[in-house]
Formats: C-alpha cells, sequence, structure tokens
C-alpha cells in the first residue's frame, strides 16, 4: 500500500514565526503579493506588523480585508480581479478557515480563469497555482496544511469542497501568538473543528499510518487545552499547544479525508449559517454514536487519546466514554442545539432531503466508518434536530 502524503513546502512554527514572513515570501521568489485578510483580525490591528514587514522591505503590495465568513463564489471571484489588476504575484492569507479559504479559491481561478463550480469534487485540481502563504489567527480550521478549500455557491446555496495540491498552500506560518486575543465563541467552535479534523482522520477509511500518527498527536494536545485556552485566553503554553494540535489535525485531515460529521454539517452550514466548526460539535456525539461499532478500536484509541479513558479502560468503555465526553465537552464550551441556535424548524424539515444529498454528493460521509444511505442520512438530520 502507498500512502501519498502532501504538506506545504515550508512550514514555520512557534511563536514570533511571523517575523519569518519577508524571507519566507523571498525564497519563494514573490515580490508583489496580495494579502488576504479578515475583516475583524484586521480591524483589530493584528495584521498591522505582518504588512509593515513587507512595507519595509520595500516591496509592492495589496490588501484584500473584505472576506466574509462561509467564502463565496462572488467573494472570490472579487479576490481574483485584484490580482489582475495589481499583477499580483502571490497571495497571504492571514485570518481563520475563511480568509485561507478565500484565497486558496481566488489563487486557483486566477490560474485556470475557470469558476469554483467547474473546479469542485469530483474533479481534483492537482495542478501549480501561485505561491500562497497561510498564516492562521485561529487553532483551527487546519486550512494552512490541507489541499481543500469551501467555497459556497451562493446560487445554489451549497458549499462546494475543492480538493488536490493546487489547494495547498505553498507555505504556512503557525504562530500562536497570533491567536492570543481569539474571542471565546472562535476558540470554541475553531479548536472543536480540530478535534473533529483529528477523528474524522483516525476512523477514516482511508486511514494510514502517517496520519493516524498525527491525529492521534493532536487529540493529545487538543484534550488536554481546550478547555484551558477557552476559561484560560491568555494561557500561551495551552494556546501553543491548540495551535500546534490544530495544525497536526490538519495535517491528518489533509492526507486521509473528512467523513461523516464534515459531510453533514457542510449543508447545515450553507443554508443556516451556521459557523464550520459549530456545526461540526453540534452533530459530533450523535455521528459518533451512529459510527462507533463500526471502528471500536479506533474511536477507543481516540477516547483514550482525549483523556476520556485510560489504557486500562476496554475499548468498549472507552467508547462509551467517548460519547459521554463529547456531549459533556458540548455543555461545557456552551454548544447550542439546532432549536436553540435558532434555526427554524420548518425550513430545516423541509430542507433536509435537499441537505442529505448535498452531504452524499461531496463523497464525504463515504468515508466513514459506516457509510449511510439517503434514507439514514435524512433520519441523520431528524435526529440531529431532536437532539
Ligand atoms: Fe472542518
Amino acid at each position: 500500500m502507498i500512502n501519498r502524503i502532501l504538506t506545504p513546502r515550508e512550514l514555520l512554527v512557534g511563536g514570533g514565526a511571523v517575523n519569518g514572513l519577508p524571507s519566507v515570501l523571498q525564497k519563494l521568489g514573490v515580490s508583489n503579493p496580495l494579502f488576504v485578510v479578515d475583516p475583524g483580525v484586521f480591524r483589530l490591528g493584528l495584521a498591522d506588523a505582518i504588512i509593515e514587514s513587507i512595507r519595509a522591505e520595500g516591496a509592492s503590495f495589496g490588501v484584500f480585508s473584505d472576506v466574509v465568513e462561509d467564502p463565496t463564489d462572488v467573494s472570490v471571484a472579487q479576490v481574483v480581479v485584484l490580482l489582475a489588476e495589481g499583477k499580483h504575484d502571490g497571495v497571504i492569507a492571514i485570518g481563520g478557515g475563511s480568509a485561507i479559504d478565500t484565497a486558496k479559491a481566488a489563487a486557483i481561478v486566477h490560474s485556470t480563469g475557470e469558476n469554483v463550480r467547474a473546479l469542485k469534487v469530483p474533479r481534483i485540481v492537482d495542478f501549480d497555482v501561485m505561491p500562497l502563504v497561510a498564516i492562521p489567527t485561529t487553532a483551527g480550521t487546519g486550512s494552512e496544511v490541507t489541499r481543500a478549500c469551501v467555497i459556497t455557491d451562493s446560487e445554489r446555496h451549497e458549499k462546494m469542497l475543492v480538493l488536490g495540491t493546487a489547494a495547498l498552500p505553498t507555505a504556512a506560518i503557525v504562530d500562536f501568538e497570533l491567536t492570543l486575543s481569539c474571542p471565546y465563541r472562535v476558540t470554541v467552535d475553531t479548536g472543536l473543528d480540530a478535534l473533529t479534523h483529528a477523528l474524522e482522520a483516525l476512523v477514516n477509511r482511508n486511514r494510514n499510518p502517517h496520519a493516524d500518527a498525527l491525529a492521534l498527536s493532536a487529540l493529545k494536545l487538543i484534550g488536554a487545552n481546550l478547555e484551558t485556552v477557552c476559561s484560560d485566553p491568555q494561557n500561551r503554553s495551552a494556546r501553543e499547544a491548540m495551535m500546534l494540535g490544530a495544525t497536526h489535525a490538519g495535517l491528518a485531515v489533509s492526507n486521509t479525508s473528512t467523513a461523516l460529521v464534515h459531510g453533514l454539517s457542510r449543508p447545515i452550514g450553507a443554508f443556516f449559517h451556521v459557523p464550520h466548526g459549530l456545526s461540526n460539535a453540534m452533530l459530533l456525539p450523535l455521528v459518533t454514536e451512529y459510527s462507533v461499532l463500526s471502528a471500536p478500536e479506533e474511536y477507543a484509541a481516540a477516547s483514550r487519546a482525549l483523556g476520556f479513558a485510560t489504557e486500562a479502560d476496554s475499548s468498549n468503555n472507552a467508547n462509551e466514554k467517548l460519547i459521554v465526553g463529547f456531549r459533556r465537552l458540548n455543555n461545557q464550551l456552551k454548544i447550542p442545539t439546532l432549536r436553540a441556535y435558532g434555526i427554524d424548524g420548518n425550513r430545516y424539515m423541509e430542507l433536509r432531503p435537499e441537505m442529505a444529498r448535498q452531504a452524499l454528493q461531496s463523497g464525504t460521509p463515504q468515508n466513514n466508518p459506516r457509510v449511510p444511505e439517503l434514507e439514514e442520512v435524512i433520519d441523520l438530520y431528524d435526529r440531529a434536530w431532536a437532539e
């Protein structure tokens, strides 16, 4: 069995790593980058020192700071226009998954001239595009190290998955100091997204030993530190551990794939604008319960790595503790139910068949240890509503 392992060409990890950006750009031959920055990050001034470090080098550059949450094809098109107008030769994304995914998709569209809809799965976009440096400010979506981006089709309300080396950043700068001011809700949601990446990599039908090692590392780091960064946001060692955990989870999931939680979660995000990590978290206990008997040893290993169970626990016990642990974590971190989030019940019920169709069409539920049929997916959406 041959495993194809893909990582960015260069990864700088650690406090102060952003200071290495000018030398990274120099090595990549980028002299006129376009910054694609999350608007909240931009307003907080978190990108100022990074942008100044490029100005100080005398390089020309542009800035796009109108990134939208759940980035759309329309927003990507705006960035593509700026790339052409400014004759930019690279992109630097600063922010969470939305900023990084916007930048990734723009780099691909700029290179091919095709629209995002033409690039989505089942097509695999394995080709070279302009250099992209990803600088995450959350821990995190892991998008800085994955060969995937998710863009919403604004006409069809569908989250399109774009997959391939074209979506893999050329370099990533993972500096936990950028997460010290991350607000509570974003810290929780992105932390649980990272946890879900690690879990889905570990139980995946495409699992491999390389990704297993990274997923287990991620689960240990996240299990030991997620609640600490939420209650004590300035805790540097916990923030550093979460950032490393999210990056390991990203590497694990990029070299396997996501599974049923992500498959069910994307349509909820597309239709009801629930933040990605939050809709994952809402589904995590339920989907784990549904899937656990199809990969009992892998789920038990996750439970032990997270610290929910110990080596002394049998796999059965560890799996029970995993489900209880996820429910406890959701309560502790104030994850609302779909209903409590304010989703319109009638519209949700009406959309279940379309959400189920989109979930299956994305291909990710088919990587789950237990693969649902269409009717089962609809039933899972029913059960998620009843939670
Ligand atoms: Fe995710």
